[in-house]
């Protein structure tokens, strides 16, 4: 979907730049160009590279998921863990060869790694044939590097960060037809102490729910089955707005569109988590039975290091609430294993909470230095080899816990939403509203439809048959 006109003279000026493109590329390469976007990290950085699909689809690109076809190549990259870090620098590398095959070649990194001045300084030294860097705040600015870039100027730097207006009605190119991300604001400004994402992501800023509601209507009408709100931490939604939108009104505005479809968000700081939104999420038959809720750490001692603002007792008080408000409610976490001075009493708090809670399922990580936040100099004595032990002992306990939740699954009846094609000739695939993956009989013809399935059986994934 794109939206063809714009409100704001900074958008006009890129989509002059953008027909700019357009005009000088076919002229030029005598064949229509492709561009390649490969992105790295979270659902926030994949909706921002649809924004920049969007845009380079104005500027007259078609879109190639093969390195070796494309004219323009860009990188959205994540830098929440070193891992992360680490296969970027791998596949930027080979961006040498690729310019040696095609010399007209323009390759672009962008996003949270690129945001930090070390990394566009490294870049800038070690890897000469990356034309144009770029922070996550000046992305919509795309079509004006690549035009400048075009016309001969030096290589593009460019991080500024100023945490103002957030541009409106980029063209977005959407990769499902049926399930769609939807970002509601920007930012974070938390500063958990291990967490580099306020630094590379600026500061909070939300968008107008009028703004909001157009596009979630636009992808109702477009036939979107499930919107997926985004934000780090989307329950201080509207926070220092003069709207007076919190996040649960947002939700229930959004749920009196008309249609059939569902509402999931992510992500919900437990800090900011009200009755007012467990009572929405219990109201509104569109949003989703799933609450993805990060605890991080089981012990306060660990918490407060981290600067969650809550506690152990609260957070266990918020999920008993949301428990008894909303029954099948799927419930997932994060959770950092080996924190700065964490010790394993500490570690055994978190093992106990996950064994209270038994959550449907978790994204566990090995705690990682980030520079520039304050946990990079905290003491850490524990070495890699024993948070590896713990994080293997976590895992083995969440194993357990996960082969219950599927044994109570079965024999329950769910609304599923077909999304896919399954495993195997004749079956087609689909999601409960919470978070479980289920396959049955069908055909191509069943995308997109609402279906009332029992879950018959567990094998990898749930089998289950249509029962309307
Ligand atoms: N805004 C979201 C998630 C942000 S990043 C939230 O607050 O929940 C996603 C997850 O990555 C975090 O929840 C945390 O568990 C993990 N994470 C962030 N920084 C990390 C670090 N330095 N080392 C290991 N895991 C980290
Ligand atoms: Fe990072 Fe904390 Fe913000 Fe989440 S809430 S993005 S973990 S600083
Ligand atoms: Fe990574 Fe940036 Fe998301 S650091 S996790 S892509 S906000």
């Amino acid at each position: 979907m794109s939206f063809g006109h714009c409100d704001n003279a900074v958008l006009t000026e890129q989509l002059t730049f953008a027909k700019r493109v357009k005009d000088r590329l076919y002229k030029s390469f005598g064949h229509i160009p492709l561009a390649c976007v490969i992105t790295f990290g979270c659902q926030q950085n994949v909706s921002d590279s649809e924004h920049l699909k969007g845009l380079l689809c104005e500027m007259g690109y078609s879109l190639t998921d093969d390195t070796e076809k494309a004219d323009f190549i860009i990188f959205n990259t994540c830098a929440v863990r070193e891992h992360a870090e680490d296969r970027v620098y791998g596949n930027i590398g080979r961006v040498k060869q690729l310019k040696k095959d095609n010399p007209a070649l323009i390759a672009a990194v962008c996003g949270c790694m690129a945001q930090q001045e070390t990394v566009a300084e490294k870049i800038k030294k070690s890897y000469p044939y990356i034309d144009i860097v770029f922070g996550t705040q000046v992305s919509h600015r795309l079509p004006e590097f690549i035009y400048k870039r075009l016309c001969g100027s030096p290589r593009i730097f460019e991080l500024k960060q100023d945490n103002g207006d957030i541009i409106e009605n980029v063209p977005v190119k959407r990769d499902g037809k049926l399930k769609g991300w939807l970002p509601i604001m920007y930012g974070c400004n938390n500063f958990c102490t291990y967490c580099i994402v306020p630094y590379v992501r600026g500061r909070e800023r939300s968008r107008d729910p009028e703004k909001i509601l157009e596009e979630a209507r636009a992808m109702v009408a477009a036939g979107y089955k499930d919107i997926t709100l985004l934000g780090q931490n989307v329950n201080s939604y509207g926070k220092g707005c003069t709207h007076g939108v919190t996040f649960a009104e947002l939700l229930r505005r959004i749920n009196d569109i008309e249609g059939e479809f569902r509402i999931r968000f992510m992500t919900s700081h437990p800090k900011d988590c009200t009755v007012e939104l467990l009572d929405t999420i219990r109201d509104c038959k569109k949003i989703s039975r799933h609450l993805h809720l990060p605890f991080q750490s089981g012990s306060d001692r660990i918490l407060k290091l981290m600067n969650r603002h809550y506690d152990r007792k609260g957070y266990l008080e918020l999920i008993k609430a949301s428990k008894e408000r909303i029954p099948d409610l799927a419930l997932t976490s994060d959770i950092i294993v080996g924190f700065p001075g964490e010790t394993y009493e500490d570690f055994k708090e978190t093992l106990s909470l996950v064994e209270q809670v038994r959550f449907t399922s978790l994204f566990t990580f090995i705690y990682s230095p980030r520079g520039g936040t304050p946990a990079a100099i905290m003491e850490d004595p524990v070495s890699r080899k024993e948070k590896g032990e713990w994080f293997d002992e976590l895992l083995r306990l969440q194993e357990g816990i996960a082969s219950e939740n599927i044994k109570a699954l079965l024999g329950k009846t769910f609304r599923v939403l077909c999304d896919d094609f399954g495993s195997a000739e004749g079956l087609m695939s689909g999601h409960t509203a919470g978070t479980a993956v289920v396959e049955f009989e069908g055909d191509s013809s069943l995308l997109g439809e609402f279906l009332d399935v029992e879950i018959t059986s567990y094998e990898n994934v749930f089998k289950g048959k249509i029962i309307n």
